[in-house]
């Protein structure tokens, strides 16, 4: 599936920025090939336009803003966040402006501390992260890059049981026992739920401090909720009372680049585990990762043809994923789009 070429994944909310990086400068931001610029208002609200002026087609994140609009930095046509252009400067004050000098507006929300975005009217609401405002759970940012990936490939890694073993030999996976349970899948109508049981190592300093053991080995019980399209959430209780509630988010830029964004809920404090110490093995964890999905051609197909991939029972989790997406792109009219050839 070509992501840019499936109008109906814009129908989607998706985390383009931390909140605390846009302020009254313009900060361009691709997703699914569209160019956008986001920007805050004086009375805190956030702005997004097509990064693109209707003049002469300049990056209006090229721009400043000014009263909370945002001005072309070539010839300064003036934009407000609704994307009208309320000022040609060029033209005398009684010169009216054509209503044809707009620019296309998105809407935004700000929640969990990042910009989201929809570029069209969306289906459904940004995820529920019930940790966010619980009692005795804090939140630690880890991850704002962008990864060689096409989104879905980290969505169906996310549910992989099979590829810890080997992914993770490095970290928390044991080699020496490569089967894994079946998962069971509770389908819901964006996404799904699963659930884990789990036996991991934890090996060395790193994870040790991380997972607050002292032993070499734990058990993880872990949920997990798809939440279609590109984000997952996954809670893991260790054994001792921990909980670590992973966000990831692989928001995509275009077919084969995705912004990931990931950050955890974790129900004890920095003097038990500082935040250098929680994101120091979740680091470790993603880049082993990164390396293997990045390997991976980025157009994944949702119809399961013979002989493009093949597969095994643990891959169930990402079949179900083809299968729903695959739906989705079917109500709404659409066929999957592959790269040619
Ligand atoms: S291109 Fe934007 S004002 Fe001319
Ligand atoms: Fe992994």
């Amino acid at each position: 599936m070509l992501v840019t070429k499936q109008p109906v994944l814009q129908r989607f909310w998706y985390p383009i920025l931390k909140a605390a990086d846009v302020g009254a400068e313009p900060k361009p931001f691709t997703l699914l090939r569209k160019n956008i610029v986001v920007w805050r208002t004086p009375d805190g609200s956030l702005a997004c336009l097509q990064d693109r002026c209707c003049h002469r087609t300049a990056k209006l994140s090229l721009g400043f803003v000014e009263d909370g609009n945002i001005v072309c930095g070539y010839h300064g046509w003036t934009f407000d966040a609704a994307g009208t252009c309320v000022r040609i400067p060029q033209l005398e004050d009684d010169q009216p402006i054509s209503a044809r000098a707009r620019v296309t507006s998105y809407r935004t929300a700000e929640k969990y501390g990042y910009v989201w975005v929809a570029l069209a009217e969306p289906l459904n609401d940004i995820p529920d992260f019930p940790e966010a405002s619980q009692e005795g759970f804090r939140q630690v940012d880890q991850f704002y890059e962008t990864w060689n990936i096409g989104a879905l490939r980290l969505m169906e890694n996310s549910f992989d049981n099979a590829h810890v073993a080997y992914v993770h030999r490095g970290t928390f996976g044991n080699v020496q026992s490569p089967k894994v349970q079946a998962r069971e899948i509770i389908q819901k109508q964006w996404g799904f739920e699963s659930t884990n049981i789990a036996a991991v190592k934890v090996r060395g300093d790193t994870a040790q401090k991380a997972v607050a053991t002292t032993g070499g080995e734990t058990v993880r019980h872990s949920t997990s909720v798809w939440h279609m399209p590109f984000i997952r959430r996954t809670q893991i209780r260790y054994p001792h009372g921990l909980i670590h509630v992973l966000i990831t988010c692989a928001t995509p830029i275009n077919d084969t680049v995705s912004m990931i964004l990931q950050w955890v809920y974790r129900n004890d404090t920095e003097q038990d585990v500082s935040s250098a110490e929680v994101i120091a093995f979740d680091r470790a964890v993603t880049l082993e990762d990164k390396a293997i999905i990045e390997s991976c051609e980025p157009d994944v197909p949702l119809a399961v043809l013979e002989g493009e991939e093949q597969h095994m029972p643990s891959d169930r989790p990402g079949l179900v994923m083809r299968r729903m997406l695959g739906n989705l792109l079917r109500e709404h009219g659409e066929n999957e789009q592959r790269l040619a050839g």
